[in-house]
């Protein structure tokens, strides 16, 4: 299935919208046994590397497992674009302006490899799993060595070699997913850990490219994921975020046992780490054990990303979104029944094909109908292949924009609101750093995600600390450190 430039097409097989659909149900391998090969283990010694790393949460996590493989092969990490040896974009394909900035970035590297040219440059991620992509990569940009998938990152060693012996470009792309590599390396830093629970997405919302950049829905055997929380544990970390593009289908693939997202919440509850996330959810499958296990507390933060992407049934229907609005609503009202401080936030898209200002209304009211403290807001970008591609984009770029900015407006209104309810009060705050603009304050946040800024000593990064809210702008607040000790056990 490697590839070079030249019989690039006999090997390489896009991910088609008609093949996706027929996804079966053939088993899912889960392999133990990954190491990378004795001669390769030096192969970047006294070398660089430097990844830049494009798009969701999902992809983060992917650049720490390549991270964690260059490093058992000897290679070092550098910010010096100079220094490297090896510069891998990661990519993401989720819409059309994430695109444009790697195509940007490979211009901008032309010339670096021009002056060095035992630069190994490679292209990875999402946008490596669209034909389209790979082509106008080979055509505008050949002095890319190697591109490589989503669902063969373990192959990188193998790859890397070629592509550092070879004079053409070095293309593996599996279309289909691969089975699930356990034990891959990954180099974690800081206090917050994100852990896969599964991979691939089979909801097909027309919009959304990640069914095929992603592959099908594969959940991790949850005794892999335990483990790999309890280690996190004990290593000392703070704050786990659990990884699916759809969460709340975990467990859906599995035949032989009965076992949800709601008992891995369950299990994971269990185990003494003090804050737990999870990330991203879909209406369609949050059932109601999964709000009774959140509503026991605990490590598990109040907090739920739930996105809704537009409040009309018409256009949730179009979208193929499989839940209305009032479906949510009623989920909205299930949530803040059982867990009355849960902070609810989404994402949306405005500008979906056909969406008349009647329909963008509905999204507007359902927003004030819930009170999001924050959502992620999109201009709907069409993307090749997929079926709201070839339903007609008839909405003038200015209409998008200005139903992005009244949406905007209205969420802030919320996030205001929310804010300024927690003056007065005191709340947990783990620190995370110094704050972005000024070093003199520190930045950390609250169960809720709620970014806090705080003047308190620097020993305390990595730490939890009480802060009494005083002031509460827009996009964060601001509070008085209370120098109690907060006790780790209360957390939990
Ligand atoms: N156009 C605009 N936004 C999109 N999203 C996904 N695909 C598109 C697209 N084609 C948004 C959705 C999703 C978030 C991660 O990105 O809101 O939840
Ligand atoms: Fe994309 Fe829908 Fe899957 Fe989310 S649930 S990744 S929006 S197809």
């Amino acid at each position: 299935m490697t590839t070079s430039t030249k019989d690039y097409s006999k090997y390489f097989q896009p991910p088609s919208y008609t093949d996706a659909k027929k996804r079966g149900k053939e088993e899912i391998e889960v392999h133990y046994d990954f190491s990378i090969p004795e001669e390769l283990r030096e192969i970047g010694k006294d070398k660089h590397y430097l990844i830049q790393t494009y798009g969701c949460q999902m992809n983060e996590h992917d650049t720490e497992t390549i991270k964690g493989l260059l490093e058992q092969m000897s290679y070092r990490p550098t910010e010096d674009r100079k220094q490297a040896d090896i510069i891998l974009l990661n990519t993401c394909a989720v819409r059309e302006n994430a695109e444009d900035k790697v195509f940007g970035e490979l211009g901008h590297l032309k010339k670096l490899k021009l002056e060095k040219p035992s630069l190994i440059l490679g292209v990875c991620g999402c946008m490596s799993q669209e034909e389209g992509v790979v082509n106008r990569i080979m055509k505008k940009h050949p002095f890319v060595d190697l591109i490589f998938g989503t669902h063969n990152i373990h192959r990188l060693p193998a790859l890397l070699k070629e592509a550092m012996f070879s004079k053409e470009m070095v293309i593996e792309v599996w279309s289909k997913e691969g089975d699930i590599i356990e034990n891959l390396p990954k180099k974690r830093e800081g206090i917050k850990a994100w852990v896969n629970i599964m991979y691939g997405c089979d909801k097909f919302c027309t919009y959304c490219i990640v069914p095929y950049t992603r592959g099908k829905e594969r959940s991790r055997r949850p005794d892999d994921v335990i483990a790999e929380v309890r280690d996190l544990a004990r290593q000392g970390f703070k704050e786990i975020m659990l990884l699916g593009q759809n969460v709340n289908a975990y467990g859906k693939d599995f035949e032989d046992i009965e076992y949800r997202f709601g008992d891995l919440m369950d299990d994971i509850r269990k185990i003494d780490l003090p804050r737990v996330r999870f990330t991203t959810s879909h209406p369609r499958d949050f059932d109601d054990h999964l709000i009774e296990v959140l509503a026991k507390g605990g490590n598990l933060v109040e907090h739920i990303h739930l996105p809704v992407q537009s409040g009309s049934n018409a256009i949730l229907k179009r979208m193929s979104r499989k839940y209305t609005r009032e479906h949510y609503l009623e989920l909205v009202r299930k949530i803040k029944a059982a867990i009355p401080d849960a902070v609810l936030t989404s994402d949306i898209i405005v500008g979906f094909p056909g969406e008349t200002d009647e329909q963008f209304e509905e999204t507007i009211s359902l927003v004030k109908e819930v009170g999001f403290d924050m959502a992620f807001t999109f201009i709907y970008s069409p993307r090749e292949g997929t079926p709201a591609a070839d339903m007609e984009d008839d909405i003038p770029y200015e209409v998008k924009q200005a139903r992005l900015v009244r949406l905007n407006d209205t969420l802030n209104v919320f996030s205001k609101a929310s804010n300024e309810r927690l003056k007065g009060q005191t709340l947990e705050v783990l620190i995370e750093g110094e704050s972005k603009n000024n070093p003199n304050v520190l930045a950390g946040r609250t169960r809720t995600n709620k970014l806090v800024h705080v003047e308190a000593p620097k020993e305390l990064i990595g730490q939890f600390v009480h802060v009494h809210i005083t002031e509460t702008p827009t996009f964060y607040i601001k509070g008085d450190w209370v120098k109690e000790p907060v006790a780790e056990a209360s957390q939990a």
